[in-house]
């Protein structure tokens, strides 16, 4: 199954060509987040303009790089949403024109569905179901336990922030970049995790849920009361704090739910070389695995192995009429 994928939900402009779940023909993506460094996040108009402009360049390279025509393809898929509404409009009119002038089935790809996906791909031996798995994105923090690839139950999920909305906000509070992951990742690693302590959230309640806004908040009043403190050492304690909250909840869900065979790791968070080390640290006895760094973050290989795996599970209703939602639920993602 050869299926050529778009997706467009932030900042990027990516297309892949992939073969069944697992691999990359072809991959290309252009990215304006360079431009939104010092505006601290996206504007939206602004990263839809400039995906109009590379997303056929884009399209074209990815099919070159695969060394195929439009003819060798099966289908074609897109991110349906969630996302920006402007970019997922570019993507996804862009993937339903050329569906039609080339005759091929389209795919709607729910966004999420496409990371929960992404640690099929170049994975040497494929995950075994059932599994859990752990989205933490720039929009989510979810724990799945997941019987197929469209088939689970959301187990928890963030009640404020999400885990990259901390780390985005925490660094414009430490006045750092965006986007906030790598540059708080880049200023911990000279800094001293243990300086300031962070309490670990929802300690009392019996809940799987996820909540950012508290060390948020806790990371305000330090750079208040203790403005001398080193960048670097506030950047790795809040890092650490972030890190050991989602390392908490995923131990949890283990001990919860013990016929999961692995733990999966996914979205741009799970770029973070802390937070692997620590989840694989302390979540020991199940498979813990994450996309190859380049998988965690936005990107279109994600999107047509889920086309492809929607395909495998759902057969033809995988070509359904879709609808393009920037606010698109989570149900719309699984069916338990
Ligand atoms: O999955 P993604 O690329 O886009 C969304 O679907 O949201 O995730 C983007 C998020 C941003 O909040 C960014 O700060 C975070 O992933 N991120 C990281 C790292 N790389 C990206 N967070 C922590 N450490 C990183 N190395
Ligand atoms: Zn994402």
């Amino acid at each position: 199954m050869l299926t050529l994928a778009i997706e467009t939900s932030c900042d990027e402009t990516a297309a892949a060509v992939v073969d069944g779940l697992s691999a990359v023909r072809g991959a290309m993506i252009a990215t304006s987040r360079d431009a939104f460094a010092q505006s601290g996040g996206v504007i939206p108009e602004d990263a839809a303009r400039r995906q109009l402009e590379s997303i056929l360049p884009v399209v074209h390279g990815a099919l070159k790089q695969a060394g195929i025509t439009k003819d060798d393809l099966d289908a074609v898929a897109v991110t349906r949403g969630p996302g920006l509404l402007g970019s997922l409009l570019v993507g996804t009119t862009c993937a339903r024109t050329l569906a039609w002038l080339w005759g091929k089935p389209l795919i709607g790809v729910h966004h999420i569905l496409g990371h929960l996906t992404s640690p099929w791909l170049g994975a040497d031996t494929p995950p075994q179901f059932p599994l859990l798995t752990l989205t933490v994105s720039g929009g989510h923090t979810e724990l799945w336990l997941r019987e197929s690839h469209t088939r689970g139950q959301l187990l928890g999920r963030s009640r404020d922030d999400a885990a990259g909305e901390a780390f985005d906000k925490g660094a414009a509070l430490l006045g750092l970049p965006y986007p906030g992951g790598p540059s708080i990742a880049k200023a911990a690693e000279s800094g001293d995790a243990a300086a300031i302590h962070f309490p670990l959230p929802l300690q009392k309640d019996d809940t799987l849920d996820f909540s950012f806004s508290g060390l948020k908040t806790a990371l305000r009043y330090a750079l208040r009361d203790a403005p001398e403190t080193d960048t670097n050492d506030l950047a790795a304690s809040y890092q650490e704090a972030i890190c050991r909250h989602l390392t908490d909840r995923a131990a949890k869900a283990m001990a919860r739910c013990p016929q999961a065979h692995e733990l999966h790791l996914v979205g741009g968070v799970a770029a973070n070389t802390r937070l692997r080390a620590m989840l694989s640290e302390h979540c020991q006895g199940i498979t813990v695995r994450a996309p190859a760094l380049k998988f965690c973050t936005d990107n279109a290989a994600m999107i047509g192995a889920a086309a492809n795996a929607m395909l495998e599970e759902l057969g033809e209703k995988a070509f359904a009429e879709f609808s393009t939602e920037a606010a698109l639920p989570l149900s719309a993602a699984m069916s338990s």
